[in-house]
This record gives C-alpha cells, structure tokens and sequence, in this order.
C-alpha cells in the first residue's frame, strides 16, 4: 500500500540519524526524565531541534483537519482515559486526541527536550497542562520508561525511527490494557509541493530533489514507507482497521502552506545539496531565496500533496 520512499513528514528531513537526537535535562512539574543522558540541547542540536520543532508545528495546522478525521475513525471501545503519544514531538497528536476526548490525559514521550519543552508551553496556552505529562525517553533503549497502562496508544511519523521497530511494537503491546488500542500513523512519502511541470526553467525539480533525499535516507530509516501490519501482527496485536487517506491541501487554503513547503525544501536542501546538478540546486536555490522573484512564497499554485496511511491494532 505504502510506497517505499520518502521520509514521512517534512520535520523528518535531517533529524533521521541517532546523532541528532537531543537528550536534555527535564523541566517543569509535569516532566519525567526517563533516561539521564543530562546535557541540554545546545548549540547545533538545539538549533536543529527549534528548526524541526517549528516544521512540526507547521506540520500539525497543515494536517489537522486530516488529523482530526484519523482520530474520529479510531475503532476504541470505549472513550480513552489514558493515551500515550510515543515521539510526540511538539505535540500533534497529542492535542488532537486531548481535543476529542476530554476525559482523558495524554502522556507524551520523545528524546528532544527542545519539542517536549514547546509542547508544555503549549499545553499551558491551550489551560489542558493539567492533563498532559512529558517524559523525555529514548525509544530504542530496552529499558522503557513506565507508562502505565494506556488504553490508547498512538504513534504518528515516529515508528519509523526506531532501529529496532520490532522491540518497540512489542513494548507497546505489553504496556497497553488488555483490549487497548495502538494507532500508528504514518505519511507515505515527503509531501510534493510544487506542480510536475515547474519551475518553469526546470520542470520535474522536485522530483530530482527527493530521489536524491530518498537515496540518502535509505541507509539510515530503512523502516520508511514500510508496511506495519506485518509486523503489528508479529508482536501479538490483531489489526482491526487500515485506511489510507489522500492528502491534497490548496495552497490558496493557508498561508501556512506557503511557510511549511519553504521550511521543508530548506531542509532537504541541506542534506541534497551535494547530490544535484549544479543547474537544479541553482534553480532549487532560486526558489527559496525569499527575496527574489521566483520564491516559492510568490507562488500561487502550492499544494501539500502525500497520502497518510493509519493501522489500528488491538492487544
Ligand atoms: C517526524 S517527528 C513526528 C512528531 C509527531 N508525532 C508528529 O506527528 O508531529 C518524529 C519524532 O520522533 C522522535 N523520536 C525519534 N526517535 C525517537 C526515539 N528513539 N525515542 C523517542 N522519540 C523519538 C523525534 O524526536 C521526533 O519528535
């Protein structure tokens, strides 16, 4: 169902590798410290981590509406009261799912204090502080911090950076209630922007440019775009729903869209770079030089165009 390319959100794009991870002291009364490697993001990685935290936020007011119909369609039994977000990153999920069902409380988990940070701020702005904790834990270790015992457990765009995806399903099997639910989400590639046919000097940019992304990444996330029926079903879940949703989002529809697909291209510059012919990273640099005249922001005819892709298993 799932191609096999594409980093699976625009946040993705040079955050992949174990190295950028950022591991950081806790903050805050609602904040468990699961793993004390005990340095604050700083410098590069606490640039890196504002980078990719400002992509997830944009990430989050592009998809929300596909977010919402995600949650709305979760086959649960009952309304949640203990979800889990497993590498929330700034929260997405996090507060989608708070926002649906208003009796629960969300615990959060991801290795960046940076994003956990953002996303207490942004549950004391939103007055929901009382229902979210925060635990800054790294996935891939075989000691996972205590979670309780969720009766919904959702994981969207991050099991894909587990080096080891079996360990971490199985995990989730044994901390959720018996008859909890996992939800794992996913994006099937890197959203395209642009139309085939542009720019108009270099038609098919795009497309060059995440080949030589998706060439880069393919060492390092070999779980991208993978199927996680399989391998839901191998850690002792029954899968009960699978949909894949289209996603195709009018520039004309936000000016976030203009913003997001500037933010993503720049971060797949960065690691792409190298790759291009000199003519297509030019043309690719025209493009993101807000300044001139050919800036993605001047144009009109934007789009966020991927498809999601959401399994619902059952313990
Ligand atoms: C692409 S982001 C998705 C964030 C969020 N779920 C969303 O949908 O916007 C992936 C997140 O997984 C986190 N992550 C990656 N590897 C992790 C690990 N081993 N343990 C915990 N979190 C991890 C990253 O820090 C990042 O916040």
């Amino acid at each position: 169902m799932l191609g096999a390319h594409g980093p699976p959100n625009v946040g993705d794009m040079n955050q992949t590798h174990p190295h950028n991870r950022g591991h950081g002291h806790d903050h805050g009364a609602q904040h468990d410290h699961h793993r004390g490697h005990g340095h604050q993001e700083h410098g590069h990685q606490g640039r890196d981590a504002d980078a990719q935290g400002e992509i997830l936020d944009l990430d989050a007011e592009v998809l929300a509406e596909h977010t919402d119909s995600i949650t709305a369609w979760l086959p649960l039994t009952a309304e949640p009261r203990r979800i889990v977000d497993l590498g929330c990153g700034t929260g997405a999920g996090a507060f989608a799912l708070l926002d649906r069902f208003p009796g629960a409380r969300v615990t959060a988990v991801d290795t960046s204090d940076g994003h956990l940070q953002r996303l207490r701020d942004k549950a004391r702005a939103l007055g929901v502080e009382e229902r979210v904790r925060t635990v800054r834990a790294d996935l891939d270790a075989p000691d996972w911090p205590d979670l309780g015992s969720p009766d919904l457990v959702w994981a969207s765009a991050s099991m894909h950076h587990m080096a080891r995806p079996d360990r971490a399903l199985r995990s989730v099997h044994d901390a959720l209630a018996p008859g909890g639910l996992f939800a794992v989400v996913e994006l099937a590639g890197f959203p395209r922007f642009l139309p085939g046919d542009a720019p108009e000097d270099r038609p098919g940019l795009e497309e060059r440019v995440h080949a030589a992304a998706d060439r880069l990444h393919a060492e390092h996330m070999p779980h991208r775009g993978a199927d996680w029926g399989p391998m839901l079903t191998a850690a002792g879940f029954t899968v009960e729903g699978e949909r894949t949703i289209a996603v195709d989002i009018g520039g004309s529809r936000s000016e976030a869209v203009g913003r997001y697909a500037l933010s993503g291209l720049r971060r797949i510059r960065t690691g792409v770079a190298g790759e291009l012919s000199p003519e297509d990273l030019a043309a690719l640099d025209r493009l993101l030089d807000t300044d001139g005249p050919h800036s993605i922001l001047r144009r009109d005819d934007l789009a966020v165009r991927t498809e999601r892709a959401v399994w619902a298993a059952r313990r």
